[in-house]
């Protein structure tokens, strides 16, 4: 198959470019900003009217900056949802079939159990707001063959993270604030990476067509913030001590929902997937970072 990933130099596109050489019989292509820009829709047109027939476009670029993006809502809005719509219409003609990563922060936060995909979203911010549009817009456009892969708090040896961000701090500090009042389900992006390429190889994804379909992946288990830096700072041997706050006490210019766990049952079930839980991936994760 003739495979397009775009966003390669993503925590996610990274992560994927680790196992390609284990799916050698597909042909890989990979694309950053400087080949294909979502943020220009002549790009997009360019691109695709002289690379066409690909068999599967997985899209794991986004304008990701969830502050940045209050700011910046046109941007936003033009590579979360726009550019995507510009992606399904070409998967269609081309008779591709499309993989697109949403996120967690489509949903309000006020459900007490982890979300399923039924569940209603309800952005409660710019970045959720421009994501939601760029599934609304997919699923529109390909009634079949696409998939919506919603994942959530996404860390790896590669970019700019929570675990990075943590792994620096507990080097230089001796304790930190963190907030305690946002729970959510961890993601180590090479289990999604990996979850994606197994996808790609699963019968039912190689159906002729299939009907377009949400599905939620993220490590096993929850956590919030603040537990999530204690269990970095014991797993790296870092004596910094984490002091757990409410929302309220560290004001961000994006609201967060409070909770945004993943149920995974449904991706787990349909394409017959092992999900490690977090803790497990976090210190698979910490072997290529310390
Ligand atoms: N990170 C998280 O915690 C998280 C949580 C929930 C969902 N997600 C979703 O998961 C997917 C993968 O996220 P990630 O963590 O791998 O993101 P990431 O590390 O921020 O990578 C995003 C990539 O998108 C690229 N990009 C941004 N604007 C672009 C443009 N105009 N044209 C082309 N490429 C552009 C960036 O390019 P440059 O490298 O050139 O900047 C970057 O390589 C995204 O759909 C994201 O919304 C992420």
């Amino acid at each position: 198959m003739k495979i397009l990933v775009i966003g390669k130099n993503g925590q996610l596109g990274r992560s994927i470019q680790k196992f390609i050489s284990k799916f050698n019989h597909h042909e890989f292509t990979l694309t950053g900003r400087e080949e294909l820009d979502l943020s220009s829709s002549e790009s997009i047109s360019k691109y695709f009217n002289t690379n066409s027939n690909f068999d599967v476009i997985v899209n794991c670029a986004a304008f990701n900056g969830v502050d940045r993006a209050e700011e910046e809502a046109d941007l936003a809005d033009q590579v979360n949802h726009l550019a995507v719509k510009k992606l399904a219409e070409f998967a269609n003609s081309q008779n591709a079939k499309l993989i697109h990563i949403s996120t967690d922060y489509v949903f309000d936060g006020k459900n007490e159990s982890p979300y399923l995909e039924s569940d209603n979203p309800n952005p409660i911010n710019v970045y959720g707001k421009t994501k939601l549009l760029g599934e609304k817009a997919s699923l529109k456009i390909m009634s079949n063959n696409a998939i919506i892969m919603r994942t959530s708090w996404v860390f790896s040896e590669f970019g700019n993270n929570f675990l990075k961000t943590m792994m620096k701090l507990g080097s230089e500090k001796n304790d930190i604030n963190v907030v305690s009042d946002q729970i959510g389900s961890p993601t180590y992006a090479s289990d999604l990476a990996e979850a994606i390429l197994h996808i790609i190889s699963n019968n039912n994804f190689n159906k002729k067509s299939f009907p377009t379909e949400v599905f939620h992946f993220s490590n096993i288990g929850e956590t919030s913030w603040s537990d999530f830096a204690k269990e970095i700072f014991k797993l790296a041997n870092l004596n910094c001590k984490v002091t757990p706050i409410s929302s309220d006490q560290y004001p961000t210019p994006a609201i967060r929902p409070k909770n945004s766990t993943l149920s995974k049952d449904k991706i787990t079930n349909h394409f017959k997937l092992q999900v490690p839980s977090w803790q497990k991936s976090l210190k698979e994760c910490l072997k290529g970072i310390i």
